[in-house]
């Protein structure tokens, strides 16, 4: 973990929620918060990736932090650890509703379940966190801040990634129409659309009807892109600390990310 200093003490005695945080983009988001001097909760589906990333945020400089296992498809368990939350660790300044899976395939491939689980997770995920904690956040009066990790796939048609994209896309207008909505409360929302960062979800990711030759073939042509792109998650942390310092709406990151979305 560098220490970057660049956002010290920004953050000081703010209540962070990151989901997604045992890993990937959502470690590091909750590790940079944690050296601005942000009071962290770490959820994510995996309890030992989440107490890791709380157990590290606290020896980086978070004055406290908490690790959550919830998964953020599932509407009950969301409700009560946004009961829980404002009950003991206050109401949250900052959201980042990070938790993605990814899952690639060809549309006429893919099955009704795989479109389920896609959007349960990429786009019902953020719902539940915006809905419940961005109420929060009105209900207190004093504003605070939404992230959305979305995707360049969510502007960039892709025939390998359909469901994934259009879950993405739903997520970048959501935050649109929610950043129109909170303006006037004070509540900022911010959408991040990385590229290719070196992470998990690309080797985790599922892929729905592909033949195994094409799969080691599309295997060989990614590991080539993201041995070439090599973009690091710490520096999405980076932009994502940095649209919330400046209120920024639709933040692509990447260059390849930035190119996408200037040409759609
Ligand atoms: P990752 O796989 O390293 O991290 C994702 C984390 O989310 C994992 O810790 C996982 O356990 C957790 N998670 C998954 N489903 C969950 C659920 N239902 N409830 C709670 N936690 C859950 O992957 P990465 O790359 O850090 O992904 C973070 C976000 O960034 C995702 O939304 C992804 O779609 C997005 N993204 C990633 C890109 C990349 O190239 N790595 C590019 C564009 C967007």
């Amino acid at each position: 973990i560098e220490a970057t200093g660049r956002y010290a003490d920004r953050f000081g005695g703010q209540l962070v929620l990151v989901t997604g945080a045992g890993s990937g983009i959502g470690r590091a988001t909750a590790f940079a918060f944690a050296e601005a001097g942000a009071r962290v909760i770490a959820v994510d589906r995996d309890a030992e990736g989440a107490s890791r990333t709380a157990e590290m945020s606290r020896l980086i400089g978070a004055p406290e932090a908490w690790a959550e296992m919830v998964d953020v498809s599932d509407e009950q368990a969301m409700e009560k650890l946004a009961e829980k939350v404002a009950t003991e660790y206050g109401v949250v300044d900052v959201l980042v509703n990070n938790a993605g899976i990814g899952l690639s395939g060809r549309f006429l491939d893919t099955t009704p379940e795989d479109w389920r689980k896609v959007l349960d997770v990429n786009l019902w995920g953020v719902i539940h966190g915006c809905r419940l904690f961005g109420r929060q956040m009105a209900e207190r009066g004093q504003g605070g801040h939404i992230v959305n990790t979305t995707s360049a796939a969510a502007y960039q048609p892709s025939r390998a990634l359909p469901a994934y994209s259009t879950s993405k896309a739903a997520v970048l207008m959501l935050s649109e129409c929610l950043r129109a909505e909170l303006a006037g409360q004070g509540i900022g929302v911010t959408a991040i659309c990385p590229g290719f960062v070196n992470t998990n979800i690309t080797s985790t990711a599922r892929f729905a009807g592909v033949d195994a030759a094409e799969e080691k073939r599309r295997q060989q042509r990614s590991a080539r892109l993201y041995g070439l792109r090599n973009y690091p998650p710490e520096k999405v942390a980076d932009a994502i600390l940095r649209a919330v310092v400046r209120n920024e709406a639709v933040v692509p990151v990447t260059p390849e990310a930035r190119g996408a979305y200037l040409l759609s």
